[in-house]
């Protein structure tokens, strides 16, 4: 009797022991599959919430040096010494320069910041701010007149600028804004042997109440023995200081000789 159970006392305990085994290490397996699906859930969610943080952080860097910005604008701002104001604005500009396509509040912007911030740096920024600005010109080309004339007239060209602060009338050229202008003309003419005083060209100062004040003077006394015209150019050009609502004008010795072939006989002014 003990014969026949002695073989099958251990079948269940050697049967018994392989498919629990089988169980566990199923278990075993299932659970680090879940262990490492949840690790790298984990992990990735750790990643994205690490990214939104470092926007955010950003976003509020980005925000404390606009109020930087915002506060060097100030007169009170400027005085704190805790602000280095020149290097935040430097950089505030540096970041606008960068920023090809300005807009048309920036100008405005900047001429404001360098008024406010008079030392140092004002000066660079107002010249930025002016370069911005439309340049004060104007490039005119003789006009033809059937007389002589004391002044030469003029008339405004396709290609070149006619700024709205400069004025044209009577031959006259007017500024509306003081400061340093550059002044030129050419005049290209024709003489020959016969003419006696010699061609000159002047640009002169206009004022209304007293005499004229000549500027710019320049004088041709060649001459060539040949009879027909001999053709020729003055061209003459300085740098002065205008006052708002000065006129400057051209006139020549004989304004009959004046030739008026394109781009030969201009007149020009534009603000430094
Ligand atoms: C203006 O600023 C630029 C850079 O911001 C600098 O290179 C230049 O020397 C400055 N010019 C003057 C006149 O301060
Ligand atoms: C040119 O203008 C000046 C100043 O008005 C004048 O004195 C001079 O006579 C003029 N010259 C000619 C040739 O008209």
């Amino acid at each position: 009797m003990n014969e026949p159970y002695s073989p099958t006392a251990p079948r269940p305990m050697s049967s018994t022991s392989p498919s629990t085994m089988k169980m566990f290490m199923c278990f075993l397996t299932v659970f680090i599959v879940a262990q490492t699906i949840g690790t790298v859930l984990f992990c990735l969610y750790l990643h994205m919430k690490m990214d939104k943080m470092e926007e955010a952080l950003s976003l509020n860097e980005d925000y404390v040096f606009l109020r930087k910005v915002q506060k060097c604008q100030t007169a009170e701002g400027q005085k704190s010494t805790l602000l280095d104001c020149d290097k935040i604005l430097r950089g505030f500009q540096d970041l606008q320069c960068k920023d090809g396509g300005a807009s048309k509040e920036r100008p405005k912007f900047e001429m404001q910041k360098g008024h406010e911030h008079s030392h140092s740096k004002g000066k660079n920024e107002t010249a930025v701010a002016a370069e911005r600005r439309q340049p004060i010109a104007a490039h005119l080309a003789g006009a033809k007149s059937s007389k002589a004339v004391s002044v030469l007239e003029w008339r405004t060209t396709g290609y070149a600028p006619m700024n709205s602060l400069i004025s044209y009338q009577d031959g006259k050229l007017k500024v509306e804004k003081a400061g340093l202008y550059y002044i030129y003309s050419q005049v290209s003419f024709c003489t020959n042997a016969k003419a006696s005083a010699p061609f000159t060209l002047y640009i002169y100062l206009y004022l209304p109440m007293e005499d004229d004040r000549l500027l710019l003077k320049g004088l041709d006394t060649h001459s060539t023995s040949r009879a027909v015209c001999d053709f020729q150019s003055i061209r003459e050009g300085g740098v002065f200081e205008l006052r708002e609502g000065d006129m400057v004008f051209v006139n020549v010795t004989d304004s009959t000789l004046v030739n008026y072939s394109p781009g030969s006989t201009y007149f020009g002014i534009f603000k430094l």
